[in-house]
C-alpha cells in the first residue's frame, strides 16, 4: 500500500502525477485555504504533506496527526511551520532553498525600479486620462544608477540582488549576522557595514531577512527615522519584518521617498493606508512567482517528500535532529 499524503494547495498537474507514482494523494486543486482546523481534518491518516507558506503547521496540528512523518513546504520561508513541535514529534520538515533566488531577486529589482521611477502612479495617471501633454518637469523620479544599494540579510537572494546592481554601477553595502566569505563579497562587490550605517546611507534598502519573533518589526519608526528622506524601502521577504503602520506614516510624511512592497503584515489583508499612497509599488506576495520557478519549487518539495517517506534523508531537511 502506498503511503497517504496531502497536497495542501493547488499545484501543477505534473507535480501531482509525480507524487501519484509514490503515494496515494489527497489534493486540494480547489485551492481552499485550510487553516489549523482544516489541516487537522485533511491530514488525518496521512504520512506526509506538501504545504505552502499559507498553511499553519502549528504544534496543535502536529499533535493531531500521530502518523505524520514529513511536512515539505513548497517555499523557502518556513515560519508557517512550528519547527520545534515537528522535531519533538519526530516529524521531518523541509523547504526549497536555492531554486527561487534569481526569480525573487528579479522581483526585488522590479519593485526597486518601479518605486524609483514612480511607475504605478504614473501609469494610473495616464490610464485616468490625466496626461494633457509632455512637460519638462513631470513625474520626476530617483536615479538608480550610481546610487547606494543597501541589503539587510545577505543570504543567497540578497547576493543575487547585489549582483544585479553591478550593471547599474551602484555602491553596494550590506548588513548580515555574519560577514560573507571574501570571494562572495567580491562577486557582488559588497561591503559589510553596521545596521545604523546601512539605514543612514542606503538610497535603496532591500530587506531579505527570514521572519521569526527575533526579526519582528526589524524596520519600524526608529529605523525609518534614520533613513534618508530620498530613500526607498523594498520588502520581498515576509510581512511583519516591517512595522507597516510606521512605514505608511513615514511615506505619508515624506520621511522616506517611496517603497516597493510584496509582503504585508496579516496578508492577504493589509493596512488600507497603503492604498492612499502614491509613492508605493504594491504586489501580492509574488516574489517567486514565475512559471518555471513555481514548478521547480513544487518539484523540489516533492523530491523532499519522496525521500523522507522512502527512508532517505531529504535534501532540504530543516531539523536534522530527527534524522537517525
Ligand atoms: C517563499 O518561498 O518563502 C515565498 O515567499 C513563497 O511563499
Amino acid at each position: 500500500m502506498k503511503p497517504r499524503i496531502l497536497v495542501s494547495r493547488e499545484v501543477f498537474p505534473e507535480v501531482l502525477a509525480r507524487l501519484a507514482q509514490h503515494f496515494e494523494v489527497d489534493d486540494n486543486q480547489a485551492d481552499e485555504v485550510l487553516g489549523v482546523e482544516g489541516l487537522k481534518v485533511r491530514l488525518a491518516g496521512k504520512a506526509g504533506a506538501l504545504t505552502a507558506a499559507t498553511d499553519p503547521v502549528t504544534a496543535d496540528v502536529v499533535a493531531a496527526v500521530p502518523g505524520l512523518k514529513a511536512v515539505c513546504n513548497f517555499a523557502v520561508g518556513y515560519n508557517n511551520i512550528d519547527l520545534a513541535a515537528c522535531t519533538r514529534a519526530g516529524v521531518m520538515a523541509t523547504n526549497t532553498p536555492g531554486v527561487l533566488d534569481d526569480t525573487t531577486a528579479d522581483l526585488a529589482w522590479a519593485l526597486l525600479m518601479a518605486t524609483a521611477r514612480r511607475l504605478p502612479a504614473a501609469e494610473r495617471w495616464l490610464r485616468n486620462g490625466e496626461w494633457k501633454g509632455w512637460q519638462f518637469i513631470q513625474w520626476l523620479g530617483s536615479d538608480v544608477h550610481h546610487a547606494t544599494l543597501g541589503i539587510l540579510g545577505m543570504g543567497r537572494i540578497g547576493q543575487a540582488v547585489a549582483r544585479r546592481a553591478l550593471g547599474f554601477d551602484m555602491k553596494v553595502i550590506y548588513h548580515n549576522r555574519t560577514r560573507l566569505p571574501a570571494d562572495q563579497e567580491a562577486a557582488c562587490r559588497a561591503t559589510l557595514v553596521d545596521k545604523q550605517t546601512l539605514l543612514r546611507e542606503a538610497d535603496f534598502l532591500v530587506l531579505l531577512l527570514p521572519y521569526s519573533p527575533a526579526t519582528h518589526h526589524t524596520v519600524g519608526a526608529p529605523e525609518l527615522a534614520l533613513m534618508k528622506p530620498t530613500a526607498h524601502l523594498i520588502n520581498v521577504a515576509r510581512g511583519g519584518i516591517v512595522d507597516d503602520a510606521a512605514l505608511i506614516a513615514a511615506l505619508k510624511g515624506g520621511r522616506i521617498a517611496g517603497a516597493g512592497i510584496d509582503v504585508f503584515e496579516g496578508e492577504p489583508k493589509f493596512n488600507p493606508g497603503f492604498l492612499e499612497l502614491d509613492n508605493v509599488a504594491l504586489t501580492p506576495h509574488i516574489g517567486s512567482s514565475s512559471s518555471a520557478t513555481r514548478m521547480a519549487m513544487a518539484m523540489r518539495a516533492a523530491d523532499n517528500l519522496i525521500a523522507a517517506l522512502s527512508g532517505q534523508r531529504p535534501p532540504n531537511l530543516l531539523n536534522p535532529e530527527v534524522w537517525k
